[in-house]
């Protein structure tokens, strides 16, 4: 009964070759269906092998299971292949190589005044300063009242403060709104009175930020600025711990052998005030345009906390004292890089940001 034989052969040549021209995963399930499945081809070829003659049977069962064995494995294949193809396809489409070698991401890094701010401030943090912030959208009385600044004192003057105008009078149309008693502070000093109520004593703290005046910008002046305040309030404090204090912070910052003195100076929060120096970082001492042939540069002023101020505060004069010191972090950030006009402090070019070193 070679009929059977002829077409298992056929079977076997045909569907190998439909097996390899299939196109995609379910026309291959549908193909297995029409070859294999319960009434598919094979299926329909193997209820014939009853009428075939006995002693032909074996042979024919066995070239049927052989025939059964090679499609499942060409279908076999041919679906890997397919899954295979569809990888491919993706990563072309993707177009991405695994062999580049990575871009570098731009990594940013702290300007160099946060950097010397954040020194400032760990170097005070070994002796026991904690930071204590307030804000910078100041009350007139805070600003200066408080601070013993009585209304007529020239730093009032209107040149070197920056008011709030009162929301409700612009709105209203008025060109010319009224001034409320709303200011941009002027210094970190009113920091001082809003810790002194805060906090019990003894207080060790520094209050850094921005600081706003109403100055024509040059290459010194700005209309902003950085302060880090300090303030010390004991029972038992003296001159002689400011100075002993300042004097090992610019060793801290400026090297062990950086020469320092002490001015006299005049504050109206401080009794008696200083002015606090250091030896010229572009000189050496000698005298040049940076120090305005002093040899010395000012760093900041300081002084002992006055009665007034610290009665403002909720503290007894009699029973307590205090040192306090107020310093400018752009100009000492200007002396440590040699950097000779605070526009480009301020300015916010990259250019200049990424000349320094990272910092912490
Ligand atoms: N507030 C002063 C200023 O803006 C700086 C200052 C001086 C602060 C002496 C102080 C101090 O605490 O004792 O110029």
């Amino acid at each position: 009964m070679s009929e059977l034989r002829d077409a298992l052969e056929s079977l076997r040549t045909d569907a190998s070759a439909r097996v390899a021209s299939v196109a995609d995963a379910n026309a291959l399930a549908e193909l297995r269906h029409e070859l294999l499945g319960r009434s598919g081809t094979l299926t329909a070829l193997l209820k014939q092998l009853g009428s075939v003659p006995a002693e032909e049977r074996p042979a024919l069962g066995q070239l049927a299971n052989r025939v059964r064995a090679e499609l499942e494995a060409a279908i076999e294949a041919r679906q890997s292949a397919l899954a295979g193809d569809d990888d491919d396809a993706w990563l072309a489409e993707e177009a991405l190589d695994m062999s580049a070698p990575g871009r570098p991401v731009p990594i940013g890094h702290l300007h160099p005044v946060m950097t010397l701010m954040r020194d400032v401030r760990e170097i005070f943090h070994a002796y026991g300063f904690e930071v204590f912030e307030g804000p910078e959208i100041e009350t007139e009385e805070y600003n200066f009242e408080l601070l013993n600044i009585p209304p007529d004192h020239p730093s009032r003057d209107l040149w070197d403060t920056l008011y709030v105008a009162e929301p409700g009078s612009v709105e209203a149309g008025n060109p010319e709104p009224a001034r409320d008693e709303t200011i941009l502070r002027t210094h970190t000093s009113p920091v001082q009175i809003r810790a002194m109520r805060a906090l019990e004593p003894p207080i060790r703290i520094l209050m850094p930020g921005r600081c706003f005046r109403h100055d024509a910008v040059d290459a010194s002046h700005g209309f902003e600025f950085f302060q880090i305040e300090g303030l010390v309030v004991d029972r038992d404090t003296s001159l002689a711990d400011l100075k002993g204090l300042l004097e090992e912070v610019a060793r801290a910052l400026y090297g062990r052998d950086v020469p320092t003195r002490f001015r006299p100076g005049y504050y109206p929060f401080t009794e008696p005030s200083v002015a606090f120096d250091i030896g010229c970082l572009v000189c050496g001492g000698e005298g040049c345009p940076a120090c305005k042939r002093t040899g010395w540069m000012t760093i900041l002023g300081a002084g002992m906390v006055h009665p007034t101020v610290l009665r403002n505060g909720g503290f007894d004069p009699d029973e307590f004292q205090g040192y306090a010191f107020g310093m400018g972090p752009d100009r000492m950030t200007m002396l440590r890089h040699g950097i000779g006009d605070i526009r480009l402090v301020f300015s916010a070019d990259l250019r200049f940001g990424t000349q320094f070193p990272a910092g912490h």
